[in-house]
């Protein structure tokens, strides 16, 4: 590419960091539910607000079958236009395997790194013990997806839905918005 073709694509790519750079992230709801209980439950997950720039979200699911082999993680990325529609994503993988070698999923490493600094998630298999995210701040997920992963306006769920031999024993779903 000659270099004026590269300077005009520099000259986007900042002007589009800038416009992006004023958006914002808001988590709006979230939902646990448990389908198993014999596999584990949610003793919380709740969005809190300390002031307007402090919200946090934090979950612990208790593990009741321990360990817990071939568990699959179900990832749907869903925008809101007329209701929900699927967006982008669909995918599944094995934990285990995916814990292995994050780099084998792009997506989702993207998104298990924006969360397991605030987890005890990112370990090797088996899981063994309760499942937990604390206090996930807002405006680390305001960075993550305005700033290095630039998502364009709207809003979204991200879907998780975890499964062993083909049940679904849990599901979450993280509501939020860009704007
Ligand atoms: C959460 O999701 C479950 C399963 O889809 C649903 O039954 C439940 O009503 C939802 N809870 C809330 C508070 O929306
Ligand atoms: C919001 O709360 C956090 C934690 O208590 C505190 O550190 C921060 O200064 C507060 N921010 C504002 C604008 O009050
Ligand atoms: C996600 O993909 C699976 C496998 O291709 C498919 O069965 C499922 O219906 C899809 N889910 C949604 C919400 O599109
Ligand atoms: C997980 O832990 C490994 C080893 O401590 C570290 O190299 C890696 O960056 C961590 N991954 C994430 C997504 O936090």
């Amino acid at each position: 590419m000659s270099a004026k073709g590269i300077n005009l694509m520099l000259a986007i790519s900042m002007l589009y960091s800038i416009m992006e750079t004023n958006s914002r992230f808001e988590f709006t709801n979230l939902n646990c539910t448990a389908f198993d209980l014999r596999v584990g439950e949610f003793e919380y997950c709740n969005l809190k607000s300390i002031n307007r720039s402090y919200k946090y979200v934090s979950g612990k699911y208790k593990l009741h079958q321990i360990p817990l082999p071939n568990m699959k993680v179900n990832f749907i990325m869903w925008k809101r236009l007329n209701g929900y529609r699927p967006f982008l994503y669909n995918i599944t993988v094995d934990a285990c395997k995916f814990i292995e070698n994050p780099k084998s999923n792009p997506v989702l490493k993207y998104i298990f790194e924006s969360f397991s600094a605030y987890s005890n998630m990112n370990h090797s298999c088996p899981y063994s013990s309760d499942l937990i995210v604390e206090r996930l701040p807002i405006g680390f997920m305001n960075h993550r997806v305005t700033e290095i992963l630039p998502i364009p306006e709207g809003n979204y769920l991200f879907e998780f839905r975890f499964s062993h031999r083909k049940s679904i024993f849990a599901g979450t779903r993280v509501y939020f918005t860009i704007s």
